[in-house]
């Protein structure tokens, strides 16, 4: 195949003259951090997921982290997640001085498998948290783990950086779980739940976002250690002329605020969070339709509340062990495409530290060696997704040659 010159991207923000128009108001404000606009983000978003309580930070990292530590992780505790995920959603247990416990994904998704959760509970004490990573926007199993973790009394957080919005249909979870909303989004049924805004995600800040909560303590506890421990939101001492000057520092906190500039963004993009949604779902439909007939190409699993943060494919046959010259072939055909997950247990930090393998978790080591993500973002052109389609299809049918 020839390389092309129409290089199409694995991701690109879709940012149009609202969000240009939304930071040039706030950089004519005379105010740039957290301040108003923010405020207004935090319950614009709460109002869309259904939330009682949002709050902003400057990373979804930011927020696993405030969220470990407003839950009391600390030294001598475990806290299990999936190795099939980002570093983030482990490295925060470590910022507390807690260990990792990983958990291996189901055979059938790239999630947290609940029979091997409840088995690595039911031998381990001193679990302080389990952390659920939506992977790729395609939801965790959530009836079976909240109900594991539920009977434990562990508390769940979902780490919902690629799951927004992902809305479960009404009566496909349990009533008891769903706290009386007919449609409940992903990040809104555990104990707590933290979306991202980085630049790739299905809205964006460029860095950035959100954690939500019902819980009014582990509410005010993250919003204290969010701004450095201030025993109060001190962002209007310079602004407001009834303001007092004076504030008190209550905890060693963090310095995880989101400016205002940024927010300008996120209110903009969250406005348009729906229609993006169904221009995701249309390009993995495009795919699906594309690759569904191909005996050496899987297409990832359904599910009606797939938010498509990535589209991620799976090779077959003969084609499985040949991941990484798929991959290149498929770049030198001018498609952009990327890889999601390295697993955790092969990344040098965690595999020294807790002495692990390739096969220790077989299913996510398996799942590794033969995935790869297609680009699929708002705004892609529909030449462009028949041209990623066709660069598959031919890289595929080249290996058969
Ligand atoms: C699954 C997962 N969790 C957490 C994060 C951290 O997000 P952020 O970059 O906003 O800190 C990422 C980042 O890509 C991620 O993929």
């Amino acid at each position: 195949m020839s390389p092309s010159t129409d290089f199409v991207p694995f991701a690109r923000p879709s940012l149009g003259p609202e969000e240009e128009e939304a930071v040039l108001a706030v950089m004519r404000s005379g105010w740039l951090t957290t301040g108003k606009v923010t405020k207004a983000f935090e319950e614009e978003f709460a109002a869309y997921v259904g939330s009682s309580r949002a709050l902003a930070v400057n990373s979804a990292t930011s927020g696993l982290h405030l969220a470990l530590e407003a839950l009391g992780v600390g030294p001598g505790d475990f806290v299990v997640t999936s190795p099939y995920t980002f570093t983030s959603s482990a490295a925060v247990a470590r910022h507390l001085g807690a260990e990792v416990l990983f958990c291996d994904i189901s055979a059938e998704d790239y999630n947290l498998d609940p029979e091997k959760l409840e088995a690595i509970l039911a031998t381990t004490p001193r679990v302080r948290a389990v952390i659920a990573v939506h992977i790729g926007g395609l939801p965790c199993r959530m009836a079976e783990l909240l109900d594991i973790c539920g009977r434990r009394g562990i508390p769940l957080v979902e780490d919902a950086a690629h799951a927004f919005p992902s809305r479960f249909p009404a009566g496909s979870l349990p009533a008891a779980l769903v706290r009386g909303k007919s449609e409940p989004l992903a990040g809104t049924l555990g104990a707590i739940g933290v979306y991202s805004f980085y630049a790739t995600k299905t809205i964006t800040t460029g860095e950035g976002g959100m954690i939500v909560t019902e819980d009014p303590v582990l509410a005010k506890r993250m919003a204290t250690m969010r701004s450095h421990g201030f025993d109060r939101d001190a962002f209007d001492r310079y602004t407001s002329k009834t303001a007092s000057w004076y504030y008190e520092v209550a905890e060693a906190g963090f310095k995880y605020n989101l400016p205002d500039l940024l927010s300008a963004i996120g209110r903009e993009q969250l406005k348009k969070a729906d229609r993006f949604l169904e221009e995701r779902r249309s390009i993995a439909r495009a795919y699906d339709e594309a690759f569904g007939g191909s005996p050496l190409l899987e297409t990832p699993p359904r599910h009606p509340a797939h938010s498509w943060h990535l589209y991620s494919l799976r090779l077959r046959g003969p084609l499985a062990a040949r991941r990484d010259e798929f991959f290149e072939r498929l770049q030198a055909a001018g498609v952009g495409a990327s890889m999601h997950f390295i697993p955790l247990h092969l990344m040098p930090y965690f595999a020294k530290r807790y002495g692990l393998a390739p096969s220790s978790f077989p299913e996510a080591y398996a799942k590794y060696l033969r995935t790869l993500s297609l680009p699929i973002w708002q705004g892609m052109s529909a030449g462009q997704v028949e041209r990623v389609a066709a660069a598959v299809l031919e890289t595929a049918a080249g290996f058969k040659a």
